[in-house]
């Protein structure tokens, strides 16, 4: 992307004319980082500060987690999470300047300035259960730095958290820290993408700084955004009050979020009236206030944060007494579960009306492709509905680990009785065997070795009930070359009304 600054005239006002704080501005006197400590080794933690250590050799980054098993998996050469590229960048500074540890205490002490990457799960009970974000985390894990810090530190606020959480964090700093230990509080919320992290960490779009609007708050973000101008242009480091970056945050994924609920709100009338929402999507992408991304029409977006932030933006919005608002937001989320359920109605009724007794073969369970990440993946949801209608299901995908899909599919609420699942349920080491018998594949996640280059789908064909179908819920198929082979293939957003019209 091009430097803020760059833009075009009349795209974006000239950031220094938008930002309440634009760097130049906070370029006062300030702290060098050499110590960082990240609390959290899960999905964003751990690849971002991965990537911190790689690209500045000088700062030594410690990244600490309660959970023994992962830290012991981090510094094993079986990482805890796949990412493409995360092995290389892990083990070429591993014992170098990165470390990873469960010692939480020295970290924090040693540190000059402390990322809080911990989980901020939706609340399953209390008030605003089902929609707040849960911050007991990140209580937890300020209250820690509070107990132990002995000198000042710069705590970044990296969770996706709601509006003001950076204000609650430093009234625990400043109510438990030890005296002459100062502490200055900022927001640098994280934008990776899951599958693409290590890209999206090494060229971001931007990095986002908010902070206080005083002398110390503008220097410690600064000290960060040293840290990041090691490797990102200084143009795309920008900085902002603690809120607006905060919102920020939740503002992206929400926009994103929305953008897929309404291609996929729009899928239902291709698919109702002939219009091939693939082309519609690529017509209006086109236009250069629209663009072309996030525009694919799916089976529903999953992933840990979009639906956990826009609940937290309904959350919030009904705090503030916006119920409009509120509503607004609610519906892209709604849109999505309806997505889900349209899906698999379509699969009921092009099955004759029943699923009871067929086989039906999933293919993908990841939330996208490139990840093993499971949460809020549609194919959970999905395989649910599958189970309702008494159906037989092979799952089968090339990154999830068998038992995080027992797991996922045994969680209370999903499904309650583990032996009753694993008579409907089997979990295959191939597509080809998942197929094997089956009345239908249900591509559920868009893995490129799912694609019609390269699956041998003839030899599918073969194998499976007659007629063979395939529902293809991320469009990566060619639709008339499988036909070809005989299959009955159905797609989202796509009938068969516009050949019936010739
Ligand atoms: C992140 C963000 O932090 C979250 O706010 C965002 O919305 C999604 O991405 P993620 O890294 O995906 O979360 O979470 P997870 O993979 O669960 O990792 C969090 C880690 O923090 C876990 O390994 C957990 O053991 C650790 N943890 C949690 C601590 O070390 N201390 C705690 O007090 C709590
Ligand atoms: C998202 C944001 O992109 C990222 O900036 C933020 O930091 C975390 O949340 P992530 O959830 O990892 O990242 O993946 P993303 O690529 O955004 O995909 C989310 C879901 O939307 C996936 O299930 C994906 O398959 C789906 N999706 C995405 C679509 O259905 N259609 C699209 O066009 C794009």
């Amino acid at each position: 992307m091009a430097p803020v600054d760059s833009l075009p005239s009349g795209a974006v006002t000239p950031a220094s004319e938008r930002l309440s704080r634009p760097l130049d501005s906070i370029d006062i006197p300030h702290k060098r980082v050499t110590k960082i400590c990240c609390i959290g080794a899960g999905y964003v933690g751990g690849p971002t500060c991965a990537v911190i250590a790689y690209k500045c050799p000088h700062i030594t980054v410690t990244i600490v987690d309660l959970n023994q098993a992962r830290i012991d998996a981090w510094n094993s050469d079986e990482l805890p999470i796949y990412e493409p590229g995360l092995d290389e960048v892990v083990k070429a500074v591993r014992g170098k300047n990165l470390f990873f540890s469960t010692d939480v205490d020295t970290a924090i002490k040693e540190a000059d300035l402390i990322f809080v990457s911990v989980n901020t799960p939706t609340k399953k009970s209390g008030v605003g259960k089902g929609f707040a974000a849960d911050l007991g985390y990140v209580e937890s894990a300020t209250r820690h730095i509070a107990k132990v810090a002995v000198s000042d530190k710069i705590v970044v606020e990296k969770s996706t958290v709601p509006c003001r959480t950076a204000q609650s964090m430093r009234k625990i700093l400043d109510s438990n820290g030890k005296p002459g230990a100062r502490f200055d509080i900022l927001s640098n919320p994280e934008f990776l993408a899951e599958g693409t992290a290590i890209r999206d960490l090494f060229a971001p779009d931007r990095v986002l700084i908010g902070s206080l609007d005083t002398a110390n708050g503008r220097a410690a973000a600064a000290s960060l955004a040293d840290v990041y101008g090691n490797w990102v242009p200084r143009k795309q480091v920008i900085t902002m009050n603690l809120w607006s970056s905060e919102l920020s945050k939740l503002a992206a994924n929400a926009l994103l979020a929305q953008r897929i609920s309404s291609i996929n709100a729009l899928s239902a009338i291709c698919e109702a009236t002939g219009a091939d929402v693939d082309e519609v999507s690529y017509a209006v992408g086109l236009d250069s206030r629209i663009g072309p991304k996030f525009l694919k029409a799916s089976v529903g977006f999953g992933g840990s944060c979009f639906q956990k932030d826009i609940l937290n933006l309904v959350y919030l919005s009904e705090s503030l007494h916006l119920p409009d608002v509120a509503e607004y937001w609610r519906q892209v989320v709604e849109m999505n579960e309806s997505q889900k359920r349209r899906f698999t109605q379509h699969i009921i009724s092009s099955l004759f009306n029943t699923l009871t007794g067929k086989r039906l073969a999933v293919l993908g369970f990841a939330f996208k492709k490139d990840t093993g990440d499971t949460r809020e993946s549609a194919a959970i949801t999905l395989i649910k509905y599958f189970r309702q209608e008494q159906a037989k299901i092979a799952i089968y995908d090339p990154k999830v680990e068998e038992s995080q899909i027992w797991y996922d599919l045994a969680e209370p609420g999903v499904v309650d009785d583990v032996t009753a699942l694993k008579k409907q349920v089997t979990i295959t080491s191939s597509a080809y065997e998942a197929a094997e018998g089956a009345d239908a594949v249900v591509i559920c996640t868009e893995w490129d070795e799912f694609r019609d280059t390269k699956l041998d789908y003839e030899k599918i064909y073969a194998t499976m009930n007659k007629p063979a179908f395939i529902f293809d819920g991320r469009l990566i198929l060619n639709q008339k070359k499988l036909e070809k082979i005989g299959f009955k293939v159905e797609c989202i957003g796509r009938s068969r009304l516009e050949e019936s019209f010739e």
